[in-house]
């Protein structure tokens, strides 16, 4: 950014501007956390928010709580995708996974939600160029395009059973031939267990992998679905251990 000898002076000078720099840095993040506390606590004001605006786990929630499950979601989906991949986020929400976790390896994103408050929120907070953000209901539309990645989290509670078999067809028929369907479900919200995911998933995908986590307040179960063999597959070309 700076030429050589700017950085240099700069350099010689750290001692009195480093400690400028920190004291403003406390600032703004004490500031920061305390307007993400009051966004939290007024989204989680009845009822209860069908999407969060992320940058209040970020700011606020990571910090107070030390928990990173609100990141497990973006790490888990980013390892799946193919570089330079298309790729379909459902149901993004905020957009802020979309946008932190994915638009770096892959080369265009549609992501889509029937909220017009979460698209609303991910045009003004996470857009870029590689990522369209759509307005869809997801039970009466679906895009009419081939995808490398399609994601999916936290969504299935929204779906009867019939509706997300209906769902899943869709997405099988939109993968391209080594594409990838992940996602996470929580388990007793989304579907009851492991065993009621694996048998909606067995239906439309021949390779079908869940890892769980566990917290005090919360049982996650993570999906990768194809119709390739995960190990054949040249950008899958790992297979995460439970
Ligand atoms: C719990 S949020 C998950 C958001 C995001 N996937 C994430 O993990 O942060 C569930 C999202 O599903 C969306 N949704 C619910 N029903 C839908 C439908 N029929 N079509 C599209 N999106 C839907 C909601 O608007 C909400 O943004």
């Amino acid at each position: 950014m700076f030429g050589k000898n700017i950085r240099k002076i700069v350099g010689a000078n750290r001692f009195w501007i480093l400690p400028l720099l920190e004291g403003a840095s406390f600032l703004t993040f004490k500031l920061n956390y305390f307007a993400h506390k009051l966004m939290y606590f007024v989204e989680w004001c009845p009822p209860e928010p069908t999407f969060v605006d992320r940058y209040s786990n970020l700011s606020y929630t990571w910090i107070k709580t030390r928990n990173p499950m609100w990141v497990e979601r973006g790490v888990f989906n980013n390892l799946l995708i193919k570089k330079n991949g298309k790729v379909l986020d459902l149901a993004c929400g905020d957009g802020f996974n979309t946008r932190n976790f994915y638009s770096l390896k892959a080369k265009e994103i549609l992501a889509v939600d029937i909220d017009v408050g979460a698209i609303s929120k991910a045009i003004s907070k996470n857009s870029l160029n590689n990522i369209t953000y759509k307005i869809m209901d997801l039970k009466k539309d679906f895009p009419h395009e081939k995808f490398d990645n399609i994601i999916m989290d936290a969504v299935l509670q929204h779906f009867s059973p019939k509706e997300i078999k209906m769902l899943f067809n869709k997405i099988k028929l939109a993968l391209n031939t080594k594409g990838i369907f992940s996602g996470n479900a929580i388990a007793e919200v989304d579907c009851k267990d492991k065993k009621e995911l694996e048998s909606y998933l067995k239906t439309f995908f021949k390779h079908i992998t869940i890892y769980e986590t566990f917290y005090p307040d919360r049982h996650n179960l993570y999906f990768v679905a194809s119709n390739y063999p995960f190990s054949k597959n040249n950008f899958f070309d790992y297979k995460l251990k439970k």
